[in-house]
């Protein structure tokens, strides 16, 4: 058994809470839930891959302790991060009649992070939730700092409000049943922090990330645990994202375009696309002459050694997609994205690996010519 890390959140907007991080928290839910519900009512809201995984390992315990359980599942996948799916879920609240003592579970990856917060933070005006993640993703990014959401049509996270849990559980057993693709897009994160704000923390990875990937116990928590902090760093100097918490969307200005001309589901996962984009922030640095070139090779060394894509060329051709990238039709979603400022598009650039900064401003024939040469082409070669 490795130790038991819990990880402060504390920052001047909102009521500090703890992340705690370790193996077996789920074979005593009680001991780290109950302390919580104002109710003797275990309410979960999960997803139908998770839910028959992992909900009776909750529900078992509290029911054994005399407390009533409700579990709510919705299908898995982003599109339950919808109305329908946010309508579900407040309906299933309503029906069993929650009131604010109540306190909701969130089981499950970064989709029912979100849509259950989301939920929870209009709820009533508000009740509490605690995050129980089941994703790597979601165990160092999304249960962390407060940002739920659903999307719309228009784009991924547009309707959402900060609504902070009141504690995240991070079980490192949880993650045994995840699909190796899904560990490496949560690693794609993970190695995220090192790149934009930690070099020591990323030479510990180059030469981990194998040990991380198998679910090796210590590394696993070591990585897990230090990406929590980072991130909890970020958030309590800026949960409204002024500022700092900006860095910690390193790769996904590059990568939201790819998934968003893509599609959103299998051909590529959010990971993965974070992770290409990493590479070409580092490449569009590199090529600037912002960052060493050494610094350029060994990020997307690293990035491809965990088997992770790096370049256009790595996304299959699926879903009726020629196998170019038009590199205006790119630029058009980076301009639609949340991190573009009146029509500016702004960037996550590296000076170095660890030294991640916010460029505003930057120039759009830069980012045409930088993806012309990364790969993409022009519109009337597609
Ligand atoms: P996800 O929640 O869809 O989970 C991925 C898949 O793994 C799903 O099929 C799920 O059912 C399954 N799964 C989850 N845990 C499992 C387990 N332990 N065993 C077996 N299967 C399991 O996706 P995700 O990658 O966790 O999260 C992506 C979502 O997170 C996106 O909607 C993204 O916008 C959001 N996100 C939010 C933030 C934030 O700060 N709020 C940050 C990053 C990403
Ligand atoms: N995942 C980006 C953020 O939490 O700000």
């Amino acid at each position: 058994m490795t130790d038991i890390r819990r990880i402060p959140v504390a920052g001047e907007g909102f009521r500090p809470y703890d992340v705690v991080v370790g193996q077996g928290l789920l074979a005593d839910p009680v001991k780290w839930i109950a302390p919580f519900l104002g109710n003797r009512r275990l309410v979960i809201v999960t997803d139908s891959h998770v839910g028959p995984l992992h909900a009776e390992s909750l529900t078992g315990p509290f029911a054994a302790a005399g407390y009533a359980t409700h579990v709510v599942t919705v299908p898995a996948g982003e599109q339950s991060k919808s109305y329908d799916g946010l309508k579900f879920v407040l309906d299933a609240l309503l029906d069993l009649g929650l009131d604010r003592k109540d306190v909701v579970i969130a089981l499950g990856g970064g989709v029912i992070g979100d849509l259950t917060g989301f939920a929870c933070a209009i709820y009533m005006r508000g009740i509490d939730f605690i995050q129980v993640p089941t994703t790597v993703l979601a165990q160092v990014d999304s249960s962390v700092g407060g940002k739920t959401a659903i999307d719309h049509e228009k784009g991924k996270n547009l309707i959402g409000a900060f609504w902070q849990p009141r504690l995240v559980l991070c079980d490192l057993d949880v993650l045994k049943t995840l699909p190796v693709r899904e560990i490496r897009c949560g690693y794609a994160e993970i190695i995220k922090y090192g790149l934009l704000g930690d070099r020591v923390f990323f030479d510990w990875l180059e030469a981990n990330d194998t040990a991380v990937i198998s679910l090796e116990p210590e590394a696993l928590r070591r990585a897990i645990s230090r990406s929590v902090e980072m991130k909890a760093e970020i958030v309590a100097a800026d949960e409204r994202e002024g500022g700092k918490r900006a860095l910690l969307n390193l790769g996904h200005t590059f990568g939201h375009a790819l998934e968003a001309e893509v599609g959103f589901g299998d051909i590529l996962l959010h990971g993965e696309a974070v992770a290409i984009g990493m590479a070409q922030a580092f490449r569009y640095s590199a090529g600037a002459g912002l960052c060493p070139a050494a610094d350029r090779d060994r990020a997307v060394a690293a990035i491809a050694h965990a088997g992770l894509p790096t370049r256009l060329s790595d996304i299959p051709a699926a879903g009726g997609r020629n196998e170019a990238f038009d590199a205006d039709r790119l630029i058009r979603h980076m301009a639609g994205d949340k991190k573009a400022e009146g029509g500016n598009l702004t960037f996550i650039l590296v000076k170095a690996i660890g030294e991640a900064y916010v460029a505003k401003k930057v120039d759009r024939n830069s980012i045409r010519d930088f993806l012309i040469t990364d790969g993409a082409v022009l519109q009337e070669t597609v």
